[in-house]
């Protein structure tokens, strides 16, 4: 145990997080940003004298990305992590990496659009069966597994509509099959969920969101359990020529330092900006697994330490019209994708929800909102402002 752990505080560990794995530049705060593609070798015959630690060639990382896998790797209590160039490859990088042939996945349903499409159209090309499961299964999950079922794709709570899946039930139905289980754990960025600590085999982030912290770097990052399933992935990234920017890399690990704090500051701003729309008419239902009225609240209070600054609601029925002057008529909310960054976001998502286990059901729009760290009473105006073109 390093004298540092006796503070044993979550943002102590983040802010002193590998703070020891530079290199050469101990003396500086930041880690220095090593680029690199060739690294030289003293003499011939190292070469190819493979020793563990001793770096060969640049697209396995220098430094900068050493540090941090380190510190995303004591943020998810981690054996090993592996950095990859978005968020989406961590997420396909690590689908292929445990896939076998002619095998089964199982992904939920609710998981983010872009990897359910890599799933219907890369994995099924190669023989593999997909199948999606109703993200709230939990131990009925088991119907749904086969002998060739190879593993379990999550995503808790899906960043459009907030269901929760029930962790726990779901290692215990994988652990009694030797099926492996992975998780996209963006929402929680590894701060208030910590799965591989509930038995989840791979957790992913796009560490494009809240690690980065301000909306101009992508990046994504597999966590690993133990040891042999940090060197599969390993070795199915160095196969498959995977690198990820020690540039970009050096970002990430500037804005993980302040990653808790905001975090923290936008858990509070979106729980209150929640709360202030269920007493609206204008909205039919919020989507936040903190409210207590949220089906999976119970499920979320097991096993989460706190909620981000992600939510949607689903607007009483609206023409599309009134939905886009509404969210035009929003001056302290950009309109764009990504979400997780200092400044608040919103869009409509109705377009990209694609379901097929338990189809998507909702009397109106859904609206998603990414809080970021202006003024709470700044964004609830804001958006009482907009509300009113609703009831025009
Ligand atoms: C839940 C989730 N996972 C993965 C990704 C992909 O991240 P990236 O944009 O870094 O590829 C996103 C992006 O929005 C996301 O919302």
């Amino acid at each position: 145990m390093s004298h540092k752990d006796q503070y044993g505080g979550a943002h102590t560990r983040l802010v002193h997080a590998a703070r020891n794995e530079q290199g050469a530049a101990k003396d500086l705060v930041n880690p220095p940003v090593e680029r690199a593609s060739t690294v030289l070798f003293d003499k011939a015959e190292d070469l190819y004298a493979f020793k563990p630690g001793v770096r060969t060639y640049g697209r396995y990382g220098t430094a900068t990305q050493n540090a941090l896998c380190a510190a995303i790797a004591e943020l998810e209590c981690a054996a090993g992590v592996i950095l990859t160039p978005s968020g989406l490859s961590a997420c396909t990088l690590s689908l292929l990496a445990v896939s076998q042939k002619d095998g089964h996945m199982l992904i939920s349903d609710s998981i983010y659009g872009p990897t359910r499409a890599f799933c219907d159209n890369i994995l099924t090309k190669n023989g593999i069966e997909v199948e999606y499961f109703d993200p709230r299964a939990g131990a009925k999950l088991a119907e749904q597994c086969r002998d060739n079922t190879c593993a379990i794709f999550l995503e808790s709570p899906g960043s459009l509509s907030l269901e929760v899946n029930d962790l726990p039930a779901i290692v215990d139905v994988a652990k009694k099959r030797d099926i492996t289980t992975l998780i996209d754990n963006t929402w929680a960025a590894g701060w208030f969920l910590k799965p591989l600590t509930l038995g989840i085999d791979y957790s992913i982030q796009a560490a494009t969101k809240y690690h980065t912290g301000h909306s101009d770097v992508l990046m994504g990052a597999i966590a690993a359990r133990d040891k042999a399933s940090a060197t599969l992935m390993h070795e199915y990234a160095r196969l498959m020529g995977n690198a990820a920017s020690p540039d970009d890399a050096y970002l990430v690990l500037r804005g993980m330092r302040t990653m808790g704090v905001r975090l923290e500051r936008q858990q509070d701003s979106a729980l209150k900006i929640a709360q202030w729309f269920s007493g609206r008419d204008e909205v039919a239902q919020v989507l936040h697994p903190a409210l207590p009225e949220h089906p999976d609240h119970e499920l979320w209070k097991r096993d989460f330490t706190g909620a981000s600054g992600l939510f949607s609601i689903i607007l009483n029925p609206v023409s599309q019209d009134q939905l886009h002057a509404f969210i035009d008529a929003l001056d302290l909310f950009g309109i764009g994708f990504s979400w997780g960054g200092y400044e608040s976001l919103v869009i409509q998502c109705d377009p990209q929800i694609k379901r097929t286990a338990r189809p998507w059901d909702a009397p109106g729009p859904l609206v998603r909102f990414s809080i970021g760290l202006e003024g709470v009473d700044d964004l609830i105006a804001d958006i009482e402002r907009a509300l009113s073109v609703l009831n025009r």
